[in-house]
């Protein structure tokens, strides 16, 4: 399952918001177009931004625009993610070094676009090793191929038990408001055959006091120096409720989504999205229009309540302010 393809002059995209309903495909050819894209998650997941972004670039390179321009339009679509900015430095690097040569920056943004797939594939060979025989996973939103380059960090992971036959379950949270699980995760996981059940968002814990998860699985958008770490609304409380029932709890990302730079979770941009989001669902009101709403788009998991980290590196544990700085070195 792929939601990226370059086809030389434009950038197209699985549009993600139409899912499942529909399969439809939107052609790009201006950087502007793309940065709207990403901001309307026709394109969303953290490495996916990153690789659209740096097409869109591309797009802007073709054209002949100002490409720090299109770096600080593309950079401004959505803030979490640190992926977006570590990709569109990428470009900017490959730019200087090519003098803006087009076709170079295709053939950068493209080498970014396999690395990140191969890295899902490293990282699900590396994480299916934490997975016990038998497993029932929970996973929150969706971390799959549909987010990334390919393939998928958690749902990599997924994936890589499952060919192991070690997967009898994977209980996908339906993700409030947007159903990124209900209508991606669910919908990916089918497609490949792993046997998948979805659950509402508050549902988790009930089937963790059941003895049923014995493993969480999710992805990251940005985790600080110390391990913790932005990810989907949500994330927060299954995290606290995996340690309360003794549920061992692991993010799962490559090494492109930790920043160093910030040396806490207390520092991590968090996206604030529409009220509409919340007041209505598919375009159907379902709360009163003037409601005053509260909607961030990530919340941050302390590292405390991490079991482990799983990158294309391999799985650091405690004290991740050591394991992280000795996996990011070069
Ligand atoms: O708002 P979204 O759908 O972009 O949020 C996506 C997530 O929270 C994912 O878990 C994260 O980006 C990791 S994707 C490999």
């Amino acid at each position: 399952m792929e939601a990226i393809r370059w086809q030389g002059d434009s950038l197209a995209l699985l549009d993600q918001t139409m899912l499942p309903a529909q399969e439809c495909w939107r052609v790009y050819t201006d950087f502007r177009q793309v940065a709207q894209a990403i901001r309307a998650m026709v394109v969303r997941g953290a490495p996916a931004i990153g690789i659209a972004a740096a097409y869109g670039y591309c797009l802007a390179a073709l054209k002949g625009e100002d490409l720090a321009q299109a770096k600080a339009e593309l950079a401004a679509s959505r803030p979490t993610a640190v992926n977006l900015f570590w990709a569109l430095d990428r470009m900017e690097t490959a730019a200087r070094q090519c003098g803006g040569d087009p076709a170079k920056l295709a053939a950068q943004a493209q080498a970014l676009h396999r690395e990140d797939a191969a890295q899902n594939e490293t990282m699900g060979r590396l994480g299916a090793a934490v997975v016990p025989e038998h497993a029932r996973i929970l996973t929150h939103c969706n971390a799959g191929a549909l987010a990334t380059g390919g393939f998928g960090t958690a749902l990599g992971v997924v994936r890589a038990a499952h060919r192991l036959g070690k997967v009898d379950m994977v209980y996908a949270d339906e993700t409030r408001p947007l159903l990124q699980g209900a209508r991606l995760t669910a919908y990916e996981l089918l497609a490949d055959g792993v046997p998948t059940t979805l659950i509402g968002d508050g549902m988790a814990a009930s089937l963790m006091a059941q003895g049923k998860i014995d493993l969480v699985l999710v992805g990251c958008d940005r985790m600080a120096a110390n391990g913790d770490f932005a990810n989907k609304i949500g994330t927060y409380s299954l995290a606290v409720n995996a340690r309360y029932h003794g549920v061992p709890f692991y993010a799962v990302l490559p090494r492109s989504t930790i920043d160093p730079s910030l040396p806490d979770g207390g520092g991590i941009p968090i996206e604030q999205r529409p009220a509409e989001e919340l007041r209505t669902l598919q375009g159907v009101q379902i709360a009163p229009a003037d409601v005053p709403v509260y909607n961030p788009a990530f919340d941050v998991t302390p590292h405390a309540l991490l079991t482990g980290v799983i990158t294309e590196r391999g799985v650091a544990g405690p004290p991740f302010t050591e394991t992280l700085a000795a996996l990011l070195r070069p």
